[in-house]
């Protein structure tokens, strides 16, 4: 009762935002649309496609970066913050796409990559002055390892030091305890928001600022996969200055522009913070990502995202991790997750062809282009098998630049529309019925979960035994894996 009334006063305070229970689809540009046929997708190809994200019933769009990039991470290597990537279109696609989104309704976020630049931003082939490096000396400046194999460090012997990337070599840190660094970026921001961006999604957003000693992580030292690994070198207390900056100039706009943080915690508790009253809007709530389809362990990580968090948003798929329909071990357990998803109180990211019940794709490894995959020497397989591109047709694309299987004709925008029960026409109704307002548990029997939203109640299913059920309005498939009852 402590915990509702606790979620229902947090709730209040944000009643009027239109991000509050928004459902934001995630858009990886180089994957969703192509218009000019080169395997690649682009931005008139998403602007071509808003008629189909407008019948979906979306609120707002997440788009992955455009930006000028020499691609060592697929666009999260940004050699130039405020021009689009000729690959991607140009600023003047860019002003269309935003212009007919908003027409139809649908606001447009856009990532900021804030923690690192590419290797070939001017910055850095430049004086360097903008990023941590530290005097080469007797060996490695501390034991940080990258997140993506090997030490964060690399020596560039002809400048004599060390410059430093949590990710690849190819992704130099910035050094954000520098006015500076801090004044470009809110260039950056300003330049974007005064193009009529709805609000940005903050890359790595609790790595910025890095322990002014870099002492030694503790030992013994974990392999740093995840940034939840990293206990004392980054998530400093200066972080927090950067968004309260990043607030207020959101604020100086008009139409309640929102910041989403990729705050990458396992423990909510350690993304609370973020989500004071003057710093971030919003930040992903990953705990659903790291759960196995059972009732238990979701119900508990959906209590504790609650309990810890002052407005919490709910992730089951991005571009960084594993489809579900594979996680989850069919697609079955996919339909039903997407009615617990779009049932559960606040906003939502959906990640494209979430939508279409898409699998994780199986590659071979001469086409796999993650640099994880590359850099762990194929140890880790790496994020190829969720980005490969949206089968829009039957037909598919002879050339996608990560080849479609020949299941996916199937599977395809084309093949789904409009055919009863198809993946796509669930989602299409579940997000038109989506229920609004208060979140409360029923007592369901083990291996069930069930809470009610306004008119409606969720029962979700999670092994074949099935309560008997009455005034169901949409069901994930035939045999009732998950409902929404009236009430
Ligand atoms: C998180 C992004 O989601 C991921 O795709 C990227 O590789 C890393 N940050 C580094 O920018």
């Amino acid at each position: 009762m402590q915990r509702r009334a606790t979620w229902a006063t947090r709730w209040l305070l944000v009643s009027d935002r239109w991000w509050k229970d928004a459902v934001f689809y995630q858009v990886y540009v180089r994957s969703f649309a192509d218009s000019n046929g080169d395997g690649v997708g682009d931005l008139p190809g998403i602007r071509s496609k808003l008629p189909y994200l407008q019948e979906l019933g979306v609120d707002a769009i997440w788009l992955t970066p455009f930006y000028p990039s020499p691609g060592a991470d697929h666009g999260y290597d940004v050699s130039d913050y405020v021009d689009v990537d000729p690959l991607f279109g140009t600023l003047a696609d860019f002003d269309d796409l935003i212009k007919a989104a908003h027409e139809i309704g649908i606001r447009v976020i856009v990532d900021i990559v804030p923690n690192h630049t590419s290797a070939q931003h001017a910055w850095f082939t430049g004086d360097r002055s903008r990023y941590v490096t530290v005097p080469a000396g007797d060996g490695l400046p501390n034991n940080w390892p990258s997140n993506w194999g090997g030490p964060a460090w690399t020596l560039d012997e002809e400048r004599g030091h060390w410059f430093l990337h949590l990710f690849a070599p190819e992704q130099p840190d910035l050094d954000w305890n520098q006015r500076q660094v801090r004044d470009d970026f809110d260039a950056i921001l300003r330049f974007w928001l005064d193009r009529g961006v709805d609000g940005f999604r903050i890359d790595v957003a609790h790595g910025l600022v890095k322990k002014a000693s870099l002492e030694d992580e503790p030992e013994p030292f974990p392999e740093a996969r995840f940034s939840s690994d990293w206990r004392t070198a980054i998530d400093q207390p200066e972080v927090h200055e950067i968004y309260r900056d990043w607030h207020r100039l959101a604020a100086e706009y008009d139409g309640d522009r929102v910041l989403v943080g990729e705050v990458v915690f396992a423990d909510q508790a350690r993304v609370a913070p973020y989500l004071r009253p003057d710093e971030l809007h919003l930040a992903f709530n990953f705990s659903l990502v790291f759960q196995p389809w059972d009732a238990e362990r979701i119900r508990a990580s959906i209590d504790e995202s609650l309990a810890q968090l002052p407005i919490v948003t709910w992730v089951f798929e991005n571009h960084d991790v594993t489809r579900i329909v594979t996680r989850f071990e069919g697609e079955r357990q996919a339909r039903a997750a997407a009615l617990l998803l779009l049932a559960l109180p606040g906003p939502v990211f959906v990640y494209q062809g979430q939508e279409l019940g898409l699998e994780e794709v199986d590659l071979p490894d001469e086409v796999r282009q993650d640099p994880i995959f590359k850099r762990t020497n194929g140890e880790r397989l790496g994020r190829d098998g969720c980005r490969v591109p949206i089968p829009w047709t039957r037909r598919l694309q002879p050339n996608a630049w990560l080849p479609q299987p020949p299941s996916w004709s199937d599977k395809s925008v084309e093949a789904q529309t409009g055919r009863d029960g198809s993946f796509l026409e669930l989602y299409r109704r579940a997000l038109e019925l989506r229920p609004q307002g208060g979140f409360a548990w029923r007592e369901s029997p083990p291996g069930t979960l069930a809470f009610d939203r306004d008119g409606l109640t969720c029962v979700v299913h999670f092994t074949d035994e099935r309560l008997p059920l009455e005034n169901v309005v949409l069901a994930s498939d035939d045999e009732n894996t998950a409902v929404w009852m009236r009430r």
